[in-house]
């Protein structure tokens, strides 16, 4: 049985999301899903960044609901917990390239597990759904605004 891993936030889950868990299901026989903890969100996004909007519990709700996932962990840092995990596969994005993703490939490499990397889903992100909110909502207060004048 092939066991294969994927990390994430998975925060606002998204079409991106899904298609990249969906791809990596296939490529073996049961499908472990990593969702990092909400202290550690942060470390790993651009500064300025926010953390996830959802709390880690929800994340792992919403991911562990879906038909193509068997099982959900959570983690703090790629490159340490990668270690403890069985798996045979580890699927990973192709925007994840921070030092610690780098060392947990090395480790992949030293320890006989197959690394995939997936294209992202063009278009949608986590980060840029808060954006279209703040966008849209902004745009709403204007209106009420105006609005409120006439
Ligand atoms: N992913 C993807 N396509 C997207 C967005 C995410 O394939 N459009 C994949 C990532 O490559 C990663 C997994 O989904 O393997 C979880 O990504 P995550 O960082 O949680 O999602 P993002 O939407 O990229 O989040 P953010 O905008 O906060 O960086």
């Amino acid at each position: 049985m092939k066991r294969v891993l994927v990390f994430g936030v998975f925060d606002l889950f998204h079409f991106g999301h899904l298609r990249l868990l969906k791809r990596a299901a296939k490529l073996g026989d049961y499908l472990i899903v990593a969702i990092q903890s909400d202290e550690y969100v942060v470390r790993y996004k651009p500064p300025g960044a926010s953390g996830a909007l959802y709390s880690t519990e929800e994340r792992c709700e919403m991911v562990r609901a879906l038909r193509c996932v068997d099982e959900v962990i959570t983690y703090d840092n790629v490159e340490e917990d990668i270690k403890s995990i069985i798996f045979d596969i580890w699927v990973k994005g192709s925007d994840n390239i921070h030092s610690g993703i780098l060392a947990a490939i090395k480790w992949c490499e030293e320890n006989g597990r197959e690394v995939v990397t997936l294209p992202r889903t063009e278009g949608i992100s986590s980060t840029y759904i808060k954006r279209l909110i703040s966008d849209f909502t902004g745009n709403r207060e204007v209106e009420e605004y105006e609005q409120g004048k006439s």
